[in-house]
């Protein structure tokens, strides 16, 4: 099986490459990444010479085109992924994730390849933190934010393309991943990097926003699935049953690596910051015998904070860059 695996050199399409190896002989991988700040080449490199990488925009359809034509199968994990950065400039978030979505969506219909979009949780809005429902597949869209918004908007796309257009594509929606080869920027691997090079963990607003982790083995182990037996035109939604709040992860941290469980700060929250995500993944389950296999999210926190400690030449070259930035927004608050 031919496959293109578009933003395959950031963290979830990384790593799904190289599950992807391991797993599935018979699979002939091209990524087509535009290698952003988001993209780490180290992280393909140790599998350069067994796959072909396009350093390409899937918004540009000259490059895109050829490309799909030769595949049987699109997964597309490119997307601009960090909310922080949608609210700093929309502009490259509307860009990819709507007009390259789009231009995806054109080339899988000219050729007839099979698309699986990889799209988020966040398109659901929020929950309460005492609500007891959780997002299922009937759970009307409302997102947030910049990112949230584009990310709904390629969703609703290709759910056009399907029912106008016939092609033969799939959504899977996901909560929170973590795990190795995640940039800097994000929650957990930037609170981690922080305390390893003695700055003290940020929390924002009142640190009980909940996120809903799973490890990305998981989530990748799951787009299988829904590539190898989901239903065209469906969308199954991802998750492990991880709800976390965001002081407990921070705390969870800090005494991993030695430190006192309050060695944090609160920090200016983040406009218009959802609350709460929790995910129902009974389809998945159910329809194609999907679970997780990290249950124990404390021993997947402790597998990536080993990770980050023993591969520090992978991100300490960009920690300065990335606390610098998020200084420039973010003020200590007493
Ligand atoms: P990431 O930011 O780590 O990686 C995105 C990759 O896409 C990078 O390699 C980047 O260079 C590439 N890219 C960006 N614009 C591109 C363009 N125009 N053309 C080609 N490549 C481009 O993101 P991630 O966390 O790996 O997320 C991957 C996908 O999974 C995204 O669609 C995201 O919305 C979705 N998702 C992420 C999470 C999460 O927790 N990280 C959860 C659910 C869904
Ligand atoms: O739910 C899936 C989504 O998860 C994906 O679609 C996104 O691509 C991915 O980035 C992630 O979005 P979040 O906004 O939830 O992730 P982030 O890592 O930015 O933040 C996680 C939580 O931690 C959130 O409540 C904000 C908070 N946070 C974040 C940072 C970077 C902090 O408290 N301090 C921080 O320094």
């Amino acid at each position: 099986m031919r496959v293109l695996v578009t933003g395959g050199a950031g963290f979830i399409g990384a790593n799904f490459v190289l599950r992807t190896l391991a797993t599935r002989p018979d699979a002939q991988l091209t990524v087509l990444d535009k290698f952003t700040y988001a993209a780490n080449p180290s992280t393909l490199q140790p599998v350069a010479d067994r796959i072909r990488v396009v350093r390409g925009d899937i918004a540009d359809a000259a490059t895109v085109d050829p490309l799909v034509a030769e595949s049987d199968l699109v997964v597309n994990f490119a997307a601009e992924s960090h909310n922080d950065n949608s609210l700093a400039d929309p502009s490259a978030f509307v860009q990819t994730n709507l007009v390259g979505t789009y231009t995806l969506l054109e080339a899988v219909r000219r050729h007839d390849v099979r698309l699986h979009h990889i799209s988020t949780d966040e398109v659901y809005g929020d929950l309460d933190l005492d609500d007891p429902t959780r997002f299922t597949e009937e759970t009307a869209y409302n997102p947030s934010s910049p990112y949230s918004s584009t990310k709904a908007g390629s969703d609703m796309l290709v759910r056009a393309w399907v029912r106008s257009f016939g092609i033969a594509a799939t959504i899977s929606n996901c909560s929170n991943n973590y795990g190795p080869y995640q940039h800097i920027e994000k929650f957990i691997p930037r609170q981690i990097t922080n305390v390893l090079t003695g700055v003290r963990p940020k929390l924002y607003g009142d640190g009980r926003n909940v996120r809903d982790w799973i490890h990305v083995d998981d989530h990748n182990d799951a787009v299988w699935a829904v590539v190898d037996r989901g239903r065209i035109g469906e969308t199954y939604l991802i998750g492990a049953d991880g709800e976390v709040d965001n002081r407990t992860v921070v705390e969870a941290i800090l005494t991993a690596l030695g430190q006192p469980a309050d060695a944090f700060d609160f920090v200016t929250d983040r406009a218009g910051h959802d609350r709460r995500y929790a995910i129902d993944s009974h389809r998945l389950r159910t329809e194609l015998g999907w679970r997780p296999a990290y249950t124990d999210f404390a021993a997947g926190l402790a597998a990536t904070i080993a990770w980050y400690r023993e591969n520090r030449d992978w991100w300490a070259p960009h920690k300065e860059g990335v606390e610098a930035a998020y200084a420039r927004t973010q003020q200590i608050l007493d």
